[in-house]
């Protein structure tokens, strides 16, 4: 694959990466994507699940959907794309990784220097106090509640309709402008700001590089498109 030895070479002489995932990177760990066929938003409305108001109209709803995919998500294990995205870490003198992957596959393969921008499926947060806690019941009871002050918890994850964290944008868009590369692994480019992400960096000079089975809305903006799986294609980057 001749784009393959041009980002291996690129790579070899970086010294600024950043990198940005997104559901295609844990599909190959068994974990659903949001999009295409045997999705999950093939088969569920995100409105009725995935916004403030659903969870306001019928918080039972919205839990029973997450405690659903903490279980599916519970016995799922990082891949070799994610332990070769961890190991990122200590090979570039300025690594940031972006992922907007809410499952922690990038934690459990060891990333550190990371930003989960939609949130996190292992972490509730109080309706009322607003304390973050990490959490790994599956299932949680009905309805969870706040270990501090007793009120409701909610899935710590970024609905639509939602902000980002503001630490989360500012890390983001300081890595993706001070990067020499930026690796696009496993997302379709769709959702808002991370659909934004490779123009912001491309614009401050960076060479962005796609990796995904198929092509993408990212793919005419790259400048390297790199197509399959990624468990197969991101392990040949560093070896
Ligand atoms: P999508 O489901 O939209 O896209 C997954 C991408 O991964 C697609 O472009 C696939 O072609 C690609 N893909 C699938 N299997 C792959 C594999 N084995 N190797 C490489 N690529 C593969 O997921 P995201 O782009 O992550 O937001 O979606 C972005 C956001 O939309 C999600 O974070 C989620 C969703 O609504 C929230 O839940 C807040």
């Amino acid at each position: 694959m001749a784009g393959l030895l041009e980002v291996k070479a690129k790579l070899a002489a970086a010294r600024a990466v950043t990198v940005l995932t997104g559901a295609g990177i844990s599909a190959d760990s068994g974990v659903p994507t949001f999009r295409g066929a045997d999705s999950l938003w093939s088969k569920f409305r995100p409105e009725d699940l995935a916004t403030p108001e659903a969870f306001a109209r019928d918080p039972r709803l919205v839990w029973e959907w997450y405690n659903w995919r903490r279980e599916v998500i519970a016995s799922k294990k990082p891949n070799p794309a994610h332990a070769t995205v961890a190991e990122m870490e200590a090979r570039f003198p300025h690594f940031w990784l972006i992922t907007q992957n809410v499952d922690g596959l990038h934690a459990d393969a060891g990333s550190r220097k990371l930003s989960e921008i939609h949130g996190n499926i292992w972490k509730v947060r109080c309706t009322a106090c607003g304390l973050i806690e990490h959490n790994r019941q599956v299932p949680l009871p009905m309805l969870p509640a706040c270990a501090a002050c007793g009120h409701l918890v909610r899935p710590h994850i970024v609905w639509f309709g939602e902000s980002l964290a503001v630490a989360d944008i500012d890390q983001s868009y300081a890595a993706l402008r001070s990067c020499e590369l930026l690796l696009l692994i496993g997302t379709s480019g769709l959702v808002y700001p991370a659909a934004s992400f490779a123009s912001i960096a491309k614009e401050a000079g960076a060479c962005v590089v796609e990796i995904n089975l198929d092509p993408t809305p990212y793919s005419g903006a790259a400048d390297i498109a790199l197509h399959g799986r990624a468990k197969d294609l991101v392990p040949l980057l560093l070896d």
